[in-house]
């Protein structure tokens, strides 16, 4: 055929071609109706976004900008509320001005992954808790979750993510530490906020929650938290302070408690003196889901949006005091403008979302590599791990739906499994708020895998006798222990729930060679340690967490996460031995605020969280923070420090014969001036190293771990005089250890 009888063919088919994808085209979501630079010069890419804020500022109504302040209501959320007109059956909506082509704003809870998702019979991927991440100590693999989950929202037409919890483990037993990063401000926050700019890097809308002190979910609406300011911005602002610092998220959500007996939505030093001022945060303040409580007090202090919204506060009662003067208009043009401009900073203007099938397959590939680094191991008595592939041997499974499938957090972190909750397969549908959900990622297939030869068998554990005799006559046993926890309820203690305890006990008696496996949602009491052989925490680990628990169990991986918080030996070496607000109440009564009272929570410890607290009271934890082992072993040597650079280095040596990833860690210690003696965490590097191999490696110290909070001054201070600096493997094994001047 000649190329000229082609061409009309060719037109043909491109013609068929455009008439083939049009109503897909017409089908994404939040697409600006009609973007004519001319009629609408804030479509100009050119402009910067806050440029383009005031352009459409200018062009709005005020029952435009009043739509703007508020969502439209629970709509999925709440059984028979109504679905806003437009929405993408998300937590929250906000209708979008069509004639300016400025889109809604779809908001989907996704802490962990995506949820809701079976809502609309779609896909999303699960990953590994945010804690668990937090143990790969790995800020590549902070910016790539936040990535899969942006991924994921635009595929599903979502243009903004409700997630980025970074309220750091002041109490272990919160129910919600798993969506969170662990106790450390610095490192918590450094995750964080490289998370969300994974997300933004996918043009979508980012946030950061919940602003602040929300550590605990018994009584979080009545809460009222106590902490001087000083310790507040060492502690959990800090977290803040830098996850905002490095993300530029587009909104922070405030919390349902109070703070120095004011509401957080509703809080002047919280929100315009800290947030807008001190953090000089441009983006706006969402209300967490009915967390506001007033109009004109709230947007005064600084809320820029309610949500879900619809008839309560930032609706017709702030009209009202607009018009009456009780908000000044400029405002409300601030409210407005702070949306804007992020919708603008994000590109979810100028790229909107178009739904696509999510890839499950990448999704699950980027998860298993995520639980690769977050899987800790804490115990490996006579080298039990790993396991070996040999036909002679037979290993127990034992609990925990283990046959089948791994644990995920719940609450409205909660993701949809595929075919719905393994661990309870005559009920179709979406999750259930309360009901763990398991997803289909079986340790025993896994492990069967590695060790095709090898018998390997299931018990559920529910009888523990019978499941003592069958690991009895097993060569291995392997004891899966889960901890379900959720939003709105804390654990009523450090314990392993139900009979797990008595299980691993009776199981560790009957066979030597007993390793347990914990799924649990942050750190956990082990009564038994001392007889099994191997302690893992893999935490929530994911879609993929299966396969890399395999991997690592088998040695095809090394280990290399560390733990983000301190597992002490019991609750009585808390700061609170009971969950604040959980004295006197019955274990039934503790679920959803019911029964507790207002009261106050005055954080004793101040900024001595974690193992700040540990080294402050000269307690031993069960397993420190910053702690994990591996498959081989590392030499710490030669600490330099560099007072001008303020750098320490040292060199790391792989002593084994395995190769490994260490992540080496720096604390500091403030001169006597600053009258805090506790280390703080510094600096770290994940090394990578092979057998016999290694690494001087130069780490720059965190200015903010050297640096106390001036309350006087209103700003950070560098105190002359000696910083003890130490390094290594742990918070309580620094085998280096030097000394850094510093004359400011
Ligand atoms: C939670 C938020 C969540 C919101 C919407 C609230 O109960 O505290 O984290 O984003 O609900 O689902």
């Amino acid at each position: 055929m000649s190329s000229s009888k082609q061409l009309p063919r060719l037109r043909a088919l491109s013609l068929l071609a455009v008439f083939a994808v049009a109503p897909f085209a017409a089908r994404a979501t939040h697409a600006a109706p009609n973007p004519d630079h001319t009629k609408m010069p804030w479509m100009n890419k050119a402009l910067s976004a806050d440029q383009r804020a005031d352009l459409v500022l200018a062009q709005l109504t005020l029952d435009e900008k009043i739509q703007m302040v508020h969502g439209q209501g629970w709509g999925v959320l709440r059984a028979g509320a109504p679905i806003p007109e437009g929405s993408n059956f998300g937590a929250g909506f906000m209708a979008g001005i069509p004639r300016l082509g400025i889109p809604n704003i779809d908001l989907a809870d996704s802490a962990v992954g995506i949820r809701m998702a079976a809502y609309q019979g779609r896909y999303a991927t699960l990953l590994p808790s945010t804690l668990g991440a937090a143990s790969s100590w790995n800020p590549d693999a902070a910016f790539l979750y936040g990535s899969v989950i942006g991924r994921e929202l635009r595929s599903l037409g979502f243009n903004m993510s409700i997630g980025g919890g970074v309220d750091i483990t002041r109490e272990p037993r919160n129910g919600r530490n798993f969506e969170y990063a662990g106790e450390d401000p610095i490192l918590a926050g450094t995750l964080t906020g490289t998370l969300e700019k994974g997300l933004l890097s996918e043009h979508v809308m980012s946030d950061i929650k919940h602003y602040a002190f929300n550590d605990q979910e018994t009584g979080r609406t009545k809460v009222n938290v106590l902490l001087d300011h000083k310790a507040a911005r060492e502690s959990d602002l800090l977290a803040f302070e830098i996850a905002i610092s490095i993300a530029n998220p587009s909104a922070v959500m405030c919390s349902y408690n109070l703070y120095e007996g004011k509401y957080a939505c509703e809080n002047d030093y919280l929100l315009n003196q800290l947030l807008k001022k001190d953090f000089n945060f441009k983006g706006w303040v969402v209300s967490d889901w009915g967390a506001t409580h007033s109009t004109v007090p709230s947007a005064l202090t600084g809320l820029d949006q309610e949500m879900p919204g619809d008839d309560n506060y930032f609706n017709q009662p702030l009209k009202k005091a607009v018009e009456a003067g009780q908000v000044p208009q400029a405002r409300l043009d601030d409210m407005v403008h702070r949306i804007l401009r992020s919708m603008f900073a994000a590109g979810v203007v100028d790229e909107p979302p178009v739904r696509t099938v999510v890839d499950p397959f990448r999704g699950r590939d980027d998860a298993q590599h995520i639980a690769e680094e977050s899987i800790v191991l804490l115990k490996n008595s006579a080298s039990i791990l790993p396991l070996k592939s040999s036909s002679s041997q037979s290993i127990a499974i034992i609990g925990s739906h283990a046959d089948a499938g791994v644990l995920s957090g719940g609450g409205s972190a909660q993701v949809d499994a595929p075919g719905g909750n393994i661990a309870d397969p005559g009920r179709p549908g979406g999750s259930i708020w309360g009901t763990p959900v398991y997803f289909p990622s079986s340790p025993m297939k896994n492990i069967q895998a590695k060790s095709p030869q090898a018998t390997v068998k299931y018990n559920d554990g529910s009888d523990i006798a019978a499941a003592a005799q069958f690991a009895k006559s097993s060569s291995i046993a392997i004891v899966f222990a889960t901890q379900p926890m959720r939003e709105d309820m804390d654990a009523v203690s450090l314990a392993l729930p139900g009979e797990q305890n008595a299980l691993i006990e009776a199981v560790a008696k009957a066979n030597p060679n007993t390793i347990v496996v914990l799924e649990t949602g942050g750190p956990v009491s082990m009564p038994w340690v001392d007889r099994v052989k191997g302690v893992v925490e893999m935490w929530y680990p994911g879609i993929g967490g299966a396969q890399a628990l395999a991997n690592l169990l088998f040695g095809d991986v090394n280990f290399s996460g560390k733990l983000p918080v301190t597992f002490a030996k019991d609750d009585q070496q808390l700061p609170h031995p009971v969950v604040p607000g959980l004295e006197g109440v019955s274990v039934s009564a503790r679920n959803r605020e019911l029964k507790i009272k207002p009261f106050d929570l005055k954080y004793t410890e101040g900024a001595k969280v974690g193992y700040k607290w540990f080294e402050s009271t000269k307690q031993q934890p069960l397993f420190p923070f910053g702690y994990g082992l591996s498959y081989t072993t590392y030499a710490y040597s030669n600490l330099w420090v560099d007072d001008a650079a303020r750098t320490a280095k040292f060199t790391i040596r792989n002593t084994g014969k395995t190769e490994g990833t260490e992540i080496a860690q720096v604390y500091v210690a403030l001169p006597a001036a600053a009258g805090e003696s506790y280390k703080r965490l510094s600096a770290w590097q994940r090394v990578k190293l092979a057998p016999g191999e290694s690494k001087e490696v130069t780490f720059t110290l965190h200015p903010l771990s050297l640096t106390v909070f001036n309350t006087d001054k209103n700003g950070w201070q560098l105190l002359p005089g000696d910083y003890t600096v130490t390094a290594g493997p742990s918070s309580s094994e620094t085998p280096l250890k030097a000394t850094l001047h510093v004359n400011p």
